[in-house]
């Protein structure tokens, strides 16, 4: 459970021009930005971006939402992991309500964490000079000045409280423990959790220091310690490098993903700046998501030897769905006796580099690999290849990729490409748009229910407007009016036409929300004009309510003295709006 206000800060904060711009190339049109649908074939742009408003729309396939819809459709994310995604970006930390305890972290508790982790990075970064073995076995390993400086490479003395001096009485802080820096033991006492190793600090999307990583001077085991999960660090979506690879990525218009830390920085100092790490974990789909927003190119650097294939098809299993026509996976598969720390330190940047440009691309992965687990001499073996195959291609939405892959499986196979497609249950329109159709309301809007559902879309400040509810009161009981009045004036501040989308998804208002967005694209109005015509449009719903209401009671107001007391007062009113609006 996020809560509603950090949802509504976060669309506030961030600008949906950079997380689609980061997928699809826009340029201007008037006060939109338009580019090619992503989410559907097409060859003249009508893939709208509004960056006043905070949503995209798609007027040939209806594709529809906010960031947070952007990234869920496109990327394939989770609410969840749209959000920390977004929120990431922007350094905000997600705080997550676990019930009505509240937030898990609040954000001064994240930067007191931050601000520790940092205070204990410049600790380790100042020791290293002294250290006379760890510095002798880094200058063994060619480690640069420079690049030691660039990665804040640092060393925790080989002591249990090292760290006191840095911390002195915080040492024993409660927050402490949530650094992970330090283990409490059974006997209640607090160790430092780095000894005696050479330090790498792990930075998040900002450069904070959200973890590290600690390698053993020489052979000795865990060769690496690591920072375990905390509140600030997720070894399943973080990607060692990435703050320091950002601008060569951007230069190189490319990703390298390696397997250690000393093989980015290796392949830094090379002068091949744009490579990552994954954690010591497996390349999960966080992480090719987060690779793919880099680059257009993102290239899995594995070893040759039967782990690094391993690793290599799990990556390609996570890649697979978000590989587009013109995002493109390729796999390295380096010899077995190397990494790319030591391949580059042999044979230099030039050599490592020609290796990348014949790195595999994913299709050609794909298909060696269905072709090594598949006897394609028998006609068993055939079918269990398209079988293996179906799973596969079901997740690639590329269309163009995946009918590349249909045509070369079936002459595999020795079948006609429709045939392969029907085996796997490919229908020709599942690789078109993703995005299901707006939905119907259930109940029926009046012309009026919608004209204010747009005006509040424009300007959901009008809802202020309404400071003594009589708004409120005028809009008869049933309308899902009331949703979005109340959506807006729960909010915990402005509220953006975006949020409301997200917060009245799945409701029944949002086919009219998305039509009103639409309409936004293709309409400028001033302010003023939009504030009169909201009041208008409101006495005139209250208007239509009084008449019917009046005819009503006129049916009853014969034996009923209430009726006819109400209805009298509705006359009056009824009367001096009149009135009003002769004269205005
Ligand atoms: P490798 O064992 O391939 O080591 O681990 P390496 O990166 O080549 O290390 P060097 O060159 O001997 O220094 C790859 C990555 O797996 C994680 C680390 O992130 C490491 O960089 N790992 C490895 C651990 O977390 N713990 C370990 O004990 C070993
Ligand atoms: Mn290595």
């Amino acid at each position: 459970m996020i809560p509603q206000s950090f949802i509504a800060d976060l669309l506030n904060r961030i600008d949906i021009v950079d997380v689609v711009g980061a997928h699809v190339q826009l340029k201007k049109g008037g006060a939109n930005l338009l580019g090619l649908c992503p989410f559907h074939n097409e060859k003249s742009p009508s893939f709208t971006v509004s960056p006043a408003k905070q949503f995209y729309h798609c007027f040939g396939c209806g594709a529809h939402g906010s960031a947070i819809g952007f990234l869920m459709e496109h990327a394939g994310l989770s609410y969840v992991e749209a959000i920390r995604d977004l929120a990431q970006s922007i350094g905000m930390a997600v705080p997550e309500e676990t019930g009505p305890g509240g937030p898990r972290l609040a954000a001064d508790t994240a930067r007191d964490l931050t601000e520790r982790l940092e205070r204990a990075a410049t600790f380790f970064q100042s020791r290293l000079e002294g250290a006379e073995a760890a510095r002798t076995y880094l200058n063994g390993r060619g480690l640069t000045r420079r690049a030691a400086r660039i990665f804040r490479i640092g060393y925790a003395p080989d002591e249990w409280n090292a760290l006191k001096e840095v911390f002195g009485e915080q040492y024993d802080d409660r927050a402490m423990a949530d650094t992970g820096l330090t283990i409490d033991s059974d006997r209640g006492t607090r160790y430092d959790r780095f000894r005696g190793r050479v330090i790498f600090p792990i930075r998040g999307t900002r450069g904070a220091i959200i973890g590290f990583g600690g390698r053993v001077i020489g052979a000795g085991e865990p060769k690496y310690l690591n920072s375990p999960e905390t509140p600030l660090f997720d070894k399943g979506r973080e990607l060692y490098g990435l703050f320091e690879a950002r601008q060569a990525i951007r230069e190189a218009g490319r990703v390298i993903v390696v397997e250690g830390y000393m093989d980015v920085v290796a392949l830094a100092q090379a002068g091949i700046g744009y490579a990552v790490a994954t954690l010591g974990t497996a390349c999960t789909p966080a992480h090719v998501q987060k690779l793919a927003r880099q680059a257009d190119r993102v290239v899995f650097c594995f070893d040759g030897d039967a782990a690094g294939r391993r690793a290599a098809r799990r990556a390609l299993d996570n890649a697979l769905s978000l590989v587009s026509d013109d995002k493109v996976f390729a796999f390295l598969f380096l010899p077995p006796e190397h990494d790319p720390d030591s391949y580059v330190r042999e044979h230099g940047r030039a050599a490592f580099e020609a290796l990348e440009r014949e790195a595999l691309p994913l299709s050609r992965v794909l298909i060696d690999q269905l072709r090594e687990e598949a006897d394609l001499g028998s006609a068993e073996g055939r079918a269990a290849l398209v079988s293996a195959a179906k799973p596969q291609l079901l997740r690639i939405a590329a269309p163009g990729l995946r009918l590349g892959l249909v045509k070369e499986i079936a002459f595999l196979v020795d079948m006609l490409p429709t045939e392969v497609e029907r085996l796997c249950d490919l229908k020709p329109q599942a690789a078109l748009p993703r995005v299901a159709p707006p939905r119907v309301a259930r109940a029926p809007m009046t012309p009026l229910d919608e004209q204010i559902v747009r005006l509040l879309v424009r300007d959901p400040g009008l809802a202020a407007l309404d400071e003594t509810g009589r708004h409120r009161a005028i809009i008869p009981g049933a309308s899902p009016l009331h949703a979005l009045l109340d959506a807006i004036n729960s909010a915990p501040g402005p509220v953006s036409a975006a949020w409301l989308v997200e917060h009245l998804g799945g409701s029944d208002l949002e086919p009219l929300l998305r039509r009103a967005q639409v309409e936004e694209l293709e309409i400028e109005k001033s302010g003023d004009i939009v504030v009169s015509e909201y009041l208008h449009a409101l006495e005139a719903m209250r208007g239509q309510w009084r008449r019917q209401r009046m005819e009503e009671l006129a049916a009853r107001a014969a034996g009923d003295s209430g009726a006819r007391e109400e209805y009298s007062a509705l006359l009056g009113e009824e009367t001096r709006q009149r009135a009003r609006s002769g004269a205005g």
